[in-house]
């Protein structure tokens, strides 16, 4: 459901999507399916992945390097894929590009407070999310709510073996959301790009009764929202692209992005950064 171009006015250029690695090619997903007309480029800091445990500073760092490469293409707007680097980078990006940039913390937290009927959220993410806090804040400016916070350093590497619905997953996934369950939560926010790959093991260990909350489908429709509101939706008949850019090991991300992207990816080309 597309609704307004100022005055028949389109914008063809293509949207920029980025993340540590993998990961947000689940976002990517999301975004072309809910606008299929859009151009899609995607980089993938495989060479620094994970930020999940690095520091702020250097994450700010890669940020900026990776947007830089994102705007030569003329990019319209900018979506942060990695939770960590939305809630380290954001703010300063927002500040700094002329773009519009949406990262992955608020759309994720708009819809906990939406499918909360008890008001008590877990979330769970890499340290350097729970850190930064960023959910518990994005969450209490919309609702007033009690914020449950998990780090789950193991999950990320975990689904990056593919190891996603096996014993080794269960257990590890089980001690990570008991801490959770005693909070007696309603809804609990998978608050890294990896963790929907892990939603069969997370539903058998927190119940039906709990909804989980994924970033990917919220993340699209915010994309949708902004485009609408600056009248920058492509044509419908534009000949849009998909590309996908690395900055290290590209066949890497052909054979372990395709699991994260549920379509082949074919042409991943190397970039190299300077920091
Ligand atoms: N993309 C990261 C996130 O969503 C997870 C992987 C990493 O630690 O780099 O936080």
């Amino acid at each position: 459901m597309r609704t307004k171009t100022k005055n028949g006015t389109t914008n063809n250029n293509p949207i920029g999507i980025f993340d540590s690695g993998f990961g947000g090619l689940t976002i990517m997903s999301a975004i072309n399916e809910a606008l299929p007309s859009e151009s899609l480029i995607y980089f993938g800091d495989t060479a620094h992945v994970p930020y999940g445990s690095k520091s702020k500073s250097i994450v700010i760092k890669y940020s900026k390097e990776i947007t830089s490469f994102l705007i030569r293409y003329k990019v319209k707007l900018i979506v942060i894929a990695c939770n960590t680097a939305s809630a380290f980078a954001l703010p300063i990006l927002k500040k700094t590009l002329k773009v519009p940039v949406i990262g992955v913390i608020k759309s994720g937290s708009k819809a906990a407070v939406f499918a909360s009927k008890n008001k008590r959220i877990g979330i769970m993410g890499t340290e350097g999310t729970i850190n930064s806090k960023s959910y518990l804040r994005e969450i209490n400016k919309i609702s007033i709510c009690e914020v449950y916070q998990q780090a789950c350093p193991l999950l990320v590497p975990l689904v990056e073996e593919g190891w996603n619905d096996n014993e080794i997953a269960d257990s590890i996934v089980k001690k990570y959301v008991e801490p959770l369950l005693e909070k007696q939560i309603d809804t609990l926010v998978l608050g890294c790009t990896h963790y929907p790959l892990l939603r069969n093991i997370l539903k058998k260990n927190v119940g039906e009764k709990i909804t989980l909350i994924d970033s990917a489908k919220a993340t699209a429709r915010e994309v949708r929202n902004v485009l609408n509101k600056k009248y920058l939706f492509a044509n419908l008949r534009n000949k849009n692209f998909l590309k996908f850019y690395v900055s290290d090991n590209p066949n890497k991300l052909k054979i372990i992005g395709s699991r994260f992207f549920s379509k082949k990816i074919f042409d991943v080309k190397k970039i190299e950064m300077s920091c």
